[in-house]
């Protein structure tokens, strides 16, 4: 593996590409005036962020305390949910009323404060919840991004909230993660894609003007956070360089220069260095390369983290001399707010730079001025009457119709006549809190039934659709209530009895809620009870259809092949119940693909575009890769109750040159008997490079809806440079030679004239 050092200085000759956000004079002189009065403790309150719990004694605001942070230590932000779970908006609205009220009187610059908006209005209690961003992710379908991009903007807006820490787009490209769920799957083009889609539906269209619909966005975790060494949350990673720039750094790019005016840093460190340590990556590669002049936050207390659990700084002054000079602009010290005291110090001291400590503070006002807290710290909050209402509510659920996955349906047990008897089990089975997972009105998730209590669990939505006389129940596995990780058998033989009273079993197995570091797991098996209870399951001989409703794919491998049907709906969210029922009855009919490998077996974890050389042996059947590979199920793998056809794939040039786009045409055909709506994925594969080429990458993708017999055309753009790598110099490259184009089972070649290295760090278009 190279250096890091190698690449950086590769990397690091800074002819910085165009400027990602342009720079507004209005914006810029505001900024200059509200700096050029403050003094030396105002900025450096500015530049911490505090949790609001600080300002509250038995569950009321406190006023003392609010003058004490805002009066006295000049604290700039604040974040997090009151009380650590959901509120009504306008309970979140009061409390930021009259933290402006303060901070105006006290410094007369507004406070900035920042929700975690996950997959949803995560704490505003009467907001919409959407599936999980693996969901969104496995609908291929950038609309769904939008639509809650749009949502959770609009429902923020509503509980006076201008800023939210969404959305996550660290690759999840490790099962073992806890947080993979969180992220648009394993491939860095999808996650890009979705991600660009959420952040322009959240900001809208003009970073320097933020609407009274419309948020800030902090695109998180800057960067490779999902590629831990360990599978551990938080632990370090160790990434090739080239992955780096061309994998991981996509998705931040590309927000970056759709205007992301706010970025929140990985925990942990890459290759060696924490990444709120390194300045490189967070002056070098983004404020420099990009030009970018939004402001970076730090994750929760992760500048303490330097010197308490990465041992590079000797102490709290130390770490935060390093972060700041780093390049990070706010620390999230969520309980310190001493730490203000200690950046004043250090610029008096000369530690920090004082022009290291305006450049942090004009990021932080013109986030501020941008969101435009100036002319309106608070606002009127009646008008927002979509908040919750039927609008949002119908796009959550078309979602997650969306992105649940057929993987399995032996002898077309799917869809299931009206009529039948359905034996429903498994932990979770009756649960709002398993559909959901993390982030939903709390932070791991665990109040989700009594939140979330007029939605449907999977239970209860079959129950409406199929009929209560038709539908058993016996969960037979339930997870503890207090060590929520793990479950118990309660009853495996009592579900197995019910059995004999209906058709068909659905097992709903998976995992209970979590997020972070709360969720690392030793064993990424599904547990042993809930195995236990498939197997027993079988022995019935009734047929078993085996729902999985988890954020990471559970190993499986031994008990899929007892199940006829198997469903993967991840974390659906509120609808995610309703959506399954109307898939299971074929009132709808399933289009979601998986956006990750699904592995087979635990010391086999696998990504779709792994190295042509990891399997030599499929030289001659390259096409067939998945075989060989032995996963549970491939990248883009889902069924659907019609066939689709493709035909006649064309690109528009055979030969092209870095400056072409090709065009990709190709019919797919409705030949089934059902309306379906089909994921198109195009893939290329370059087939000689000078440094070992991936087997196969994403390149474009688009979903058509198509009625029996009918077919369309569909044209899939690739812009040349698409096709470019980062070689082992840390340079971009696009070499001549061939390249294959695959659509839906058919293939083509096309050929690049020109070899094109690019001397700049990113590539621009
Ligand atoms: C998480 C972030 C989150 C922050 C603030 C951290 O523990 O890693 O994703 O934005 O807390 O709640």
């Amino acid at each position: 593996m190279l250096a890091l050092g190698t690449l950086l200085a590769a990397g690091c000759d800074r002819q910085a590409g165009p400027r990602v956000i342009p720079a507004d004079a209005r914006v810029e002189e505001q900024v200059e005036k509200v700096l050029a009065g403050m003094s030396l403790e105002e900025k450096a309150g500015q530049m911490v962020q505090i949790n609001v719990s600080a300002l509250f004694t038995d569950g009321k605001l406190d006023e003392s305390k609010l003058r004490t942070l805002v009066g006295q230590y000049k604290i700039g932000s604040f974040l997090n949910a009151i009380n650590d779970q959901a509120q009504p908006h306008n309970v979140v609205a009061d409390v930021i009323r009259k933290i402006q009220e303060v901070s105006l009187e006290e410094l007369k610059i507004p406070c900035i404060y920042g929700l975690d908006e996950i997959h949803g209005a995560t704490y505003i209690a009467d907001g919409v919840l959407f599936p999980q961003e693996v969901n969104l992710a496995a609908t291929f379908n950038r609309e769904h991004a939008a639509h809650m991009g749009r949502a959770i903007a609009y429902e923020t807006r509503a509980a006076m909230v201008p800023w939210v820490f969404s959305p996550v787009m660290d690759l999840g490209r490790d099962p073992r993660w806890s947080r993979m769920w969180e992220s648009w799957g394993e491939d860095c083009f999808l996650q890009s894609e979705m991600a660009v889609t959420e952040v322009l539906a959240m900001q809208g269209a003009d970073p320097n003007h933020i609407g009274p619909e419309n948020v800030g966005v902090s695109i998180k975790h800057y960067m490779a956070y999902g590629a831990p060494w360990t599978g551990k949350d938080r632990t370090p990673a160790i990434v090739n360089p080239a992955d780096l720039r061309e994998k991981y750094f996509r998705p931040f790019k590309e927000c970056l220069e759709a205007g992301a005016l706010n970025m929140m840093i990985n925990s942990a460190s890459i290759n060696g260095v924490p990444m709120h340590a390194n300045r490189e990556l967070l002056t070098g590669w983004v404020k420099e390369d990009l030009g970018w002049d939004g402001m970076m936050v730090t994750d929760w207390a992760d500048i303490d983290n330097l010197y308490t659990r990465e041992h590079v700084a000797v102490d709290k002054k130390d770490a935060l001399a390093i972060g700041i000079n780093a390049g990070i602009d706010m620390v999230m010290d969520p309980y310190d707010p001493e730490a203000a005291v200690q950046i004043a110090e250090l610029a008096r001291e000369g530690r920090i730079p004082m022009a290291r400590i305006d450049d942090a503070v004009r990021r932080i006002l013109r986030m501020k001025v941008r969101l435009g807290l100036f002319e309106h710290p608070v606002w009127d909050n009646s008008g927002y009457t979509e908040l919750g209402g039927e609008t949002f509510r119908a796009q959550a659920l078309a979602a997650a119709v969306e992105s649940e996955v057929l993987l399995k349906n032996e002898g077309g047990l799917l869809p299931l006549r009206k009529g039948t008897r359905i034996l429903v089990t498994g932990p979770n089975a009756n649960s709002m809190r398993t559909l959901n997972g993390g982030w939903s009105y709390t932070w791991q998730g665990d109040k989700a039934d009594a939140f979330a209590e007029e939605y449907n669990t999977i239970l209860e939505a079959v129950r409406n659709r199929f009929g209560d006389e038709n539908v058993l129940f016996a969960p037979g596995v339930v997870y503890d209530d207090v060590a929520w990780e793990k479950d118990h058998a309660v009853g495996i033989e009592r579900a197995v009895a019910a059995a004999a009273n209906a058709d068909v079993i659905l097992a709903c197995v998976g995992e209970n809620s979590y997020c972070e570091t709360p969720g690392n797991t030793d064993d990424l098996n599904l547990s042993a009870n809930q195995k236990d209870l498939v197997r027993a399951l079988a022995k019935t001989g009734k047929p078993i259809v085996l729902i999985l409703n988890e954020g990471r794919p559970r190993i499986i491998g031994d008990i899929e092949p007892l199940a006829q049907a198997v469903v993967d709906i991840m974390l659906p969210g509120n609808h995610g119940g309703d959506a399954l029922a109307l898939l299971l009855s074929g009132d709808a009919n399933f289009s979601g693909r998986l956006p990750f490998t699904y592995s087979k077996h635990i010391n086999a974890l696998h990504t779709y575009d792994y190295k042509v050389s990891e399997h030599m042996e499929t030289m001659d059947g390259l096409y067939n890769y998945d075989a060989v590979m032995d996963v549970q199920w491939p990248f883009g793998h889902g069924l659907s109750y019609t066939q689709f056809a493709y035909s006649d794939l064309k690109a528009s040039l055979t030969e092209f040159r870095a400056g072409d786009t090709l065009r990709f045409d190709v019919t797919v055909r409705n030949t089934g008997a059902a309306s379906g709506m089909e994921s198109v994925l195009l893939y290329s594969s370059d087939l000689v490079a000078s440094m070992v080429p991936d087997v196969r990458r994403l390149r474009q993708f688009t979903k058509v809806n198509l009625a029996p017999g009918e077919s369309t055309v569909v044209s899939l753009e690739v812009p040349a440079t698409e096709l470019a790598f980062v070689g082992p110099d840390g340079k971009w490259r696009l070499e001549a030679g061939d390249f294959r184009i695959a659509v839906g089972g058919l293939s083509i070649q096309v050929r690049c004239l020109e070899t094109k290295v690019w001397d700049t760090p990113n590539i621009y278009r």
